[in-house]
């Protein structure tokens, strides 16, 4: 992709001008980001996605008997509201995970780095429906599908929630800016930024494009959980000594030499880079919980000529390491390079994949027998 070319999806700016402009710095309304784009997936595809256990669905309701009311799926299709029936929305998660053509929109967005992307949820709402005013704590891009939808967007410094409901909702929203998107328009909301879209004129469909942004606490917990055996193993069993002990009178007095000890093994283990990079990578490429790879029935005999990840594969590297679904591979010089394009473009045409050396397709050939990749005569389409 080049950075510096205009780009439809961003208004003619180019993707190196909007990450210096809006990201997470200011919202952005682009009108046309899709010309003429048509929802993906029907009501119907989508309401039977959110029949399924392996898929995360929520319905939201502005019901004027019971309020705010929220329930998780799975969703029999009657379960679900007519479509008659004004303010109420299915929100579908994950489903680049689920069809291809999502997944493949959401590859347009992949000037930010894979790192920061996490998945398209899709809204199917009936007139009147929204979620209600809220503020997320992620980046997202939410482009209009099908109907009309009116934002009303706010920076928003009250941040009380109404107590007691099933979902967030500002009691004080404060909007700023009113718009309505229709088809093809797109609004891009850095995190914090208050916002309520609702329905007009009907049904109306809308894809959040969403962003992962790890919070600081949050990583450092599932860092260090990851890092811990590693530094276990690597730190060895050296035994703490003190032999200069004096006798006490303060017997429960934990000894500052211990203290010591633990903070000297504690540094020594944080220093290792090796470990934080590894730890940082896997975490980062761990499939979501309800992710399940196809196993192919038939095992793949050998590679064939070219090679392609599965929509549901996470793939990243570093500098020293290749990661894929939660495990890490150190990888150097041109098997590095190889695994690097993989990762970058998610597929190898066949002169690529001709040159890999043996271990490289052997490694290859172990994540297609896993589902992770998949190898064939030409590249999908
Ligand atoms: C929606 O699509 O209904 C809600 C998206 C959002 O407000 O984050
Ligand atoms: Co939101």
């Amino acid at each position: 992709m080049n950075t510096q070319a205009p780009m439809t999806l961003l208004g003619q700016l180019s993707p190196a001008d909007f990450m210096r402009q809006y990201w997470q710095r200011q919202p952005l309304v682009i009108r046309q980001a899709i010309p003429g784009f048509q929802p993906l997936l029907s009501r119907e595809q989508l309401a039977a996605l959110a029949s399924q256990d392996e898929v995360e669905s929520r319905l939201i309701g502005d019901f004027a008997d019971g309020g705010w009311q929220m329930e998780r799926g799975p969703f029999e299709a009657e379960e679900l509201p007519g479509h008659d029936e004004p303010k109420w929305t299915l929100l579908v998660q994950g489903v680049d995970l689920h069809d291809a053509r999502v997944h493949a929109l959401m590859q347009q967005f992949r000037f930010i780095p894979d790192a920061r992307l996490d998945d398209v949820m899709i809204s199917y709402a009936t007139e009147g429906g929204g979620v209600g005013p809220h503020f997320d704590s992620y980046d997202v891009f939410l482009l209009q599908a099908m109907g009309k939808r009116r934002w009303r967007i706010g920076r928003q410094q009250d941040r009380t929630l109404l107590p007691d409901l099933p979902v967030r909702i500002l009691a004080d929203f404060q909007p700023e800016e009113e718009f309505v998107l229709e088809p093809g328009d797109m609004l891009y909301l850095p995190p914090g930024w208050a916002h309520d879209g609702v329905a007009v004129e009907g049904e109306c469909m809308t894809y959040s494009i969403g962003f992962r942004v790890p919070q600081r606490g949050d990583l450092a917990r599932e860092l260090l959980g990851r890092m811990a055996d590693p530094a276990a193993d690597a730190l060895g069993e050296a035994l703490y000594e003190d032999a200069d002990q004096p006798a006490v009178q303060a017997s429960a007095a934990i000894p500052v030499s211990m203290q010591d000890f633990a903070r000297q093994a504690i540094a020594e283990a944080l220093q290792d880079d090796d470990n934080l990079a590894c730890a940082l990578g896997e975490y980062l490429t761990e499939p979501k919980a309800n992710v399940w790879f196809d196993v192919p029935e038939q095992q793949p005999e050998g590679l064939q000529a070219c090679y392609w990840l599965d929509r549901r594969t996470r793939m990243l590297y570093d500098e020293q390491h290749v990661f894929i679904n939660g495990e890490s591979y150190r990888a150097a010089g041109e098997d590095a390079a190889l695994m690097r394009q993989l990762a970058n473009q998610r597929q190898l045409d066949a002169d690529t994949l001709a040159a890999a050396s043996e271990d490289a397709r052997a490694l290859l050939l172990s994540w297609a027998d896993d589902g992770w990749g998949h190898t064939g005569a030409a590249l999908p389409q």
